[in-house]
């Protein structure tokens, strides 16, 4: 892949990349919906991700192509940035942005991007793009960012810049994924485990929905506001910063504040969701597969029933594993409304799994989902210059 990346950058720009870049997407083990209420989540980087190759130019200007999108645009470089629509070069530019106003010198450049995420698929191409430019533009500026001040701020144009009121957990896992690792991220202090995701005689499988997604954004929204809502009335009793600040012993006796019953259910949600992520990571720690896959049904129900952040696309899949013994759980990932679900499944039954979860989908839903077996990989880098 990297050959053809070379050439076509070569192509389109008449002359040699000068670096390359790389960073994964993500996966959610479990732990949903809880970095913005600053608990435990459980990510991995995956494999896939976003590549960026990137030589600087004596013109003053940005550009910016993408093998994804027919669409390329070409800036000249000023004080601020504004967004552009829904465009996919709204992230770069957004990064961009940032470390102009935060003082840095930049210097034109052309750029070229690439990724083999699925987009829009729940999977972070969207952090993915965001950390890749902002590791890239420190690399060659010299910019002095540490890799956390890169995450965090990625996720500050993600809020700000795009409008989405996203956590921080697609950009601290895609930043700080390890191979083979899944990190237990405390979003509150930000400290970290990297934990091995050692998944014995079983993978994890990525199935994606293929439902086109919309609403996402607006209905995401909608949830941060609504645990801010619950906050408030919870801390009309109690000394917390956050939901996650509490266990679900402690929310029962004091749920009689939070009187809108729909808030209610998302407060559950929130603080059962974190109390689940402890059990998941000891379940992990003690190789118990089959706690695990429980807790992630678990969570899945709950995010259907008390978060309704689900569907009938990703019902299907977490329905489907608990018929199929070889699965020993399935849930939704990420953001919800559509993207992708994963599944732990039995090794060697995963082309068995495969064909039956396509067949029930496509019987039930009308048209097929994609599966794949996914692979845990690194995080941010700089890739070997070596053409292979
Ligand atoms: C999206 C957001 C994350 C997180 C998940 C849900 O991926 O970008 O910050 O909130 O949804 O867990």
């Amino acid at each position: 892949m990297k050959h053809t990346l070379y050439q076509k950058f070569n192509k389109f720009y008449n002359k040699d990349a000068q670096n390359a870049y790389f960073s994964p997407g993500r996966v959610n083990l479990i732990g949903e919906h809880i970095d913005y209420n600053g608990g435990l989540v459980m990510p991995c980087a995956i494999t896939q991700g976003s590549y960026l190759l990137i030589a600087p130019n004596e013109d003053g200007v940005f550009r910016f192509r993408s093998l994804n999108f027919p669409e390329q645009q070409e800036i000249p470089l000023q004080d601020q940035y504004k967004k552009d629509g829904d465009n996919w070069f709204n992230f770069p530019i957004g990064i961009i942005n940032y470390f102009t106003k935060d003082g840095h010198q930049l210097k034109g450049l052309d750029m070229l991007f690439y990724g083999d995420i699925p987009l829009g698929s729940g999977l972070s191409s969207s952090a993915s793009i965001e950390v890749v430019t902002a590791f890239a533009l420190n690399d060659i500026f010299n910019s002095g960012y540490s890799k956390l001040d890169l995450v965090k701020l990625s996720k500050s144009v993600e809020n700000n810049f795009i409008g989405v009121n996203s956590g921080i957990m697609d950009q601290f896992a895609v930043a700080f994924g390890e191979k083979n690792k899944a990190l237990v991220l405390n979003c509150d202090t930000l400290e970290y485990q990297a934990v091995d995701s050692n998944l014995g005689d079983y993978l994890l499988a990525i199935i994606n929905t293929n439902k086109p997604r919309n609403l996402t954004e607006s209905k995401y929204n909608e949830r941060v506001q609504e645990c801010k809502e619950a906050l408030t009335a919870l801390q009309k009793e109690l000394n917390i910063n956050y939901l996650c600040d509490i266990d679900a012993e402690t929310l029962k006796k004091h749920e009689l504040l939070i009187t809108n019953a729909v808030i209610l259910k998302r407060a559950k949600h929130v603080i059962e969701e974190n109390d689940r992520v402890k059990l998941a990571a000891a379940a992990l720690a003690n190789n118990n597969l089959h706690e695990f896959g429980r807790l992630m049904y678990a969570s899945h129900d709950s995010l259907r029933d008390q978060y309704e952040v689900s569907g009938a696309e990703l019902d299907a899949i977490a329905e489907y594993g608990k018929t199929d013994p070889n699965v020993a759980g399935s849930r939704m990932t990420g953001a919800g409304f559509g993207g992708c679900a994963i599944a732990l499944v039995k090794r060697d039954a995963f082309d068995d799994y495969s064909s039956k979860i396509t067949k029930y989908y496509t019987d039930k839903i009308g048209y097929a989902p994609s599966v794949y077996s996914s692979l845990i990989g690194d995080g941010v880098g700089l890739l070997n210059l070596l053409v292979n």
